[in-house]
């Protein structure tokens, strides 16, 4: 397979969908961004990667980094962790208020707002304070990365925190059924911290490796999470990773992903390789438009899907 002339191929094909869709405004400092730009990047397992457009840009990975608390929190967790957060499509918006209250404060998946929100809850009574429990996640991103040049961007984080109405909302009603331990202000400030964490594509293609690898690394060899534990992050992510369109995404691309409002989305293909897109203005779901097509253009130009 010839990655160089897909990802050529991809790049002028995709031309057309960057003026596509709309840039984030919810959170005003994602707002800021340039629009047009673009990068996608490949990773294989002996290391080497392939690479179009602005792939060392570092944005927002927003609800990426749901992948790395959900991983942390399973390993730390295992099974316990469904006693408050499911494993369904929820089949609603990523911000939805609704089927919490019918389901009585227990988020359908660890990627909705609502389930990411009690996983970094559940991190914080594991590690007790914010600034530990904010140190641990990006430690962790650091280490599946193999990089220590990653941080996250503070006016992201506070122009969320300062608009955060929703997810307050959500963190309110999850505390009144019981489902949250911590302080309400404790746990969104932690959650808003790990989705204000920045990274590039290509920086990503390489810390998703371990998840297309049975979680281990396969360059380092360092074991992260249990064979199990990845076959769950990976299905979670093929079934809820793109909210109410994972249906759209498993059709199109075939393969289990995640997505951030940042513009960012990654994607696994197991036993082979781990690819990260970014392009900010996003599809109707709140997906990045353009980053979703370059991936079905990837997956039907390489003919790799998990089906
Ligand atoms: O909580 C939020 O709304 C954002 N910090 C993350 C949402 C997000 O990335 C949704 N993904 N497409």
């Amino acid at each position: 397979m010839d990655i160089n002339k897909i990802l050529s191929e991809i790049e002028e094909e995709i031309k057309p969908f960057l003026q596509q869709g709309k840039v984030a405004d919810y959170i005003p400092a994602l707002a800021h961004v340039d629009p047009d730009q673009f990068a996608m990047s490949v990773t294989l397992f002996d290391g080497t990667t392939y690479s179009i457009g602005c792939s060392d840009t570092k944005f927002s990975i927003q609800s990426i980094s749901k992948v790395f608390t959900f991983t942390k929190s399973l390993n730390i967790y295992s099974k316990d962790l469904y006693k408050r957060v499911g494993k369904e499509p929820s089949g609603n918006p990523f911000n939805s208020l609704v089927q919490l209250e019918y389901e009585k404060g227990i988020p359908r998946n660890p990627f909705i707002n609502a389930g990411a929100i009690v996983i970094t809850d559940t991190l914080l009574s594991h590690y007790k304070t914010t600034n530990d429990t904010f140190e641990k996640i990006l430690d962790f991103i650091k280490n599946v990365a193999h990089n220590d040049d990653i941080t996250y961007d503070e006016e992201v984080y506070l122009s969320e925190y300062n608009h955060g109405y929703r997810n307050l909302a959500l963190a309110n009603l999850m505390k009144s059924f019981g489902n949250l331990e911590n302080e309400v202000e404790d746990v969104v400030r932690s959650y808003f911290k790990h989705c204000s964490i920045t990274m590039s594509t290509q920086e990503l293609s390489r810390a998703m490796l371990f998840l297309a690898n049975h979680g281990t690394d396969p360059i380092s060899g360092e074991k992260f999470i249990t064979d199990n534990q990845a076959k769950r992050v990976n299905a979670v992510m093929l079934t809820c990773g793109h909210y109410d369109a994972s249906g759209e995404f498993a059709f199109h691309v075939g393969l289990p992903g995640k997505s951030g409002v940042g513009g960012g989305i990654v994607a696994v293909v197991p036993k082979l390789m781990s690819i990260a897109v970014f392009s900010p203005r996003l599809n109707s779901w709140g997906n990045s438009l353009a980053g979703t097509q370059a991936l079905e253009l990837f997956s039907q130009k390489s003919g790799l899907s998990v089906f």
